[in-house]
């Protein structure tokens, strides 16, 4: 090429990298149907699911996705034990989508490819991929089903790769199970690897995810350490180009470290970056004011499927978690790790079912509502729709009342949201605010919930 022409082409190469602007309008339609959303379903899945939270005979604790860190795992050992274990059956994608429909989720964020390096499509860089292990393309399964069921498709991808020769072990401020045993390797393991040649790899992996299976609406990013994220990633441009394929997709913020982390691992990553934030097994005390945020949770101890971790959170958790986030503009991403065969164990469905039949009643006081306008209550949380109030009482009072602590309200009606009749109920503006009556025979073991009308003041 002479030096006229590779001018030019990196001129062109650079143009659609360029900062990505939006104004703020276009930015809420973009965003409308995620902040609607309310309630997502997580799914973790991969080769660890088959070694199911056990290497060796050793149980392991902890989100069990991470095995091959957690027993020290070289990548070659790995895939050659784990492999022959997965065999997803057939239709296993439906199964997902329509226990997410169940459960009241509007999406579902799926691990196209985890820490370990595997990925579930068909890969035309790397051989370490579903297809070359089952001859199946479960990317396409997967989006296939959940679009069938009407649910938004969100894709996991980490940036994180224990399989890749490039990948470097040391000095990345990542995880990476080699470093368990640097002393017994026979020389420096980073000799050799390259972190730009690994990132050349991992965008053109993110390519193929996002210019060959239609409309994608997330893209779940994991992860960065202050040592490894943003310009290491190549980020902007790496975003950059998954919006020259997707204009519309909304991505998270964890290519990118905080710049104030306080130490925590929940935090960590730039609230100003990414189209919303990620507090992981945390819901922030107040949410995140001004910036769109989505608490993601396991619902055991672990991402992965673990077949000795059985600390499940109860459907009525699940139920308040929903309406505690929402009352804070949030949404829930609440995880379910398949077994390697990609079933969804009973245990997992009976609650999701669960917490469903609670969003078949009760779904718009979550779906498509604002956070709590009133202040904080003792007996449970609010959420609020143009002129509306639900009340969401977690605690029941004795004497049947709740008072909503909102002054100068001149008219309100009330009814109880389980009631197919709309029976009003006594709703008294008095000194402390509104005090309402509630009618015990719709009262919920997890939540019951009254609409309250506030038309605006004359
Ligand atoms: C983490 C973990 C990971 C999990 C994820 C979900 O950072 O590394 O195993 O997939 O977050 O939020």
């Amino acid at each position: 090429m002479n030096p006229l022409h590779a001018l030019l082409a990196a001129v062109l190469l650079a143009a659609p990298l360029t900062a990505h602007s939006e104004s703020t309008a276009e930015r809420d339609a973009r965003m409308a149907w995620w902040r609607n959303a309310r309630l997502g379903m997580f799914v973790h899945w991969g080769l660890y699911s088959g070694a199911e939270g056990v290497w060796d005979q050793k149980p392991f604790g902890g989100g069990v996705e991470w095995i091959q860190d957690y027993a020290g795992i070289p990548a070659d050992d790995y895939a050659a034990r784990l492999k022959p274990l997965f065999r997803p059956k057939p239709g296993f994608a439906k199964e997902w989508a329509h226990l997410a429909k169940e459960m009241g989720a509007q999406y579902v964020v799926f691990t196209s490819k985890h820490h370990e390096g595997f990925a579930l499509w068909d890969s035309k860089v790397s051989d370490f991929d579903a297809h070359d292990v089952t001859g199946r393309d479960l990317f396409k399964e997967i989006v296939t089903a959940l679009r069938a069921e009407g649910l938004r498709v969100g894709v996991y991808f980490s940036v994180i790769d224990w399989h890749h020769p490039d990948f470097p072990v040391k000095n990345t401020g990542l995880p990476h199970p080699l470093t368990k045993s640097l002393a017994k390797l026979p020389s420096d393991p980073d000799t050799g690897r390259s972190l730009p040649r690994y990132v050349d790899f991992m965008h053109r992996q993110v390519e193929e995810i996002v210019s060959r299976y239609g409309t994608l609406d997330v893209l779940w990013w994991d992860w960065s350490s202050k040592e490894t994220q943003g310009p290491s990633w190549r980020a902007a441009e790496l975003m950059s180009m998954v919006r020259q394929h997707q204009p519309r997709i909304i991505m998270n913020n964890r290519l990118f470290f905080s710049p104030n982390v306080e130490g925590d691992n929940l935090g960590i990553f730039d609230v100003a970056k990414g189209d919303f934030t990620t507090p992981e097994q945390h819901i922030p005390a107040t949410g995140t004011p001004g910036v769109d945020w989505e608490s993601c949770m396991t619902l055991n101890g672990t991402w992965g499927w673990s077949e000795h971790d059985f600390a499940w959170k109860s459907a009525e958790t699940l139920v308040r978690n929903t309406i505690d986030i929402a009352s804070k503009g949030g949404n829930y991403l609440i995880n379910a790790g398949p077994r390697v065969d990609g079933s969804i164990p009973e245990t997992i469905q009976v609650r999701f079912r669960e917490l469903g039949a609670w969003m078949h009643t009760y779904g718009e006081s979550i779906h498509g509502t604002t956070p709590n306008p009133a202040g904080a209550v003792p007996w449970g949380r609010i959420t609020a729709k143009p002129g509306r109030l639900y009340l969401h009482v977690f605690d029941w009072p004795k004497n049947h009342q709740v008072t909503v602590p909102l002054k100068s309200v001149h008219t309100v009606t009330g009814h109880m949201l389980a009631d197919p009749q709309h029976h009003a109920i006594a709703c008294d503006v008095t000194a402390n605010g509104i005090v309402v009556t509630l009618a015990p025979q719709f009262q919920n073991p997890y939540a019951s919930v009254v609409v309250l009308d506030l038309p605006p003041a004359k």
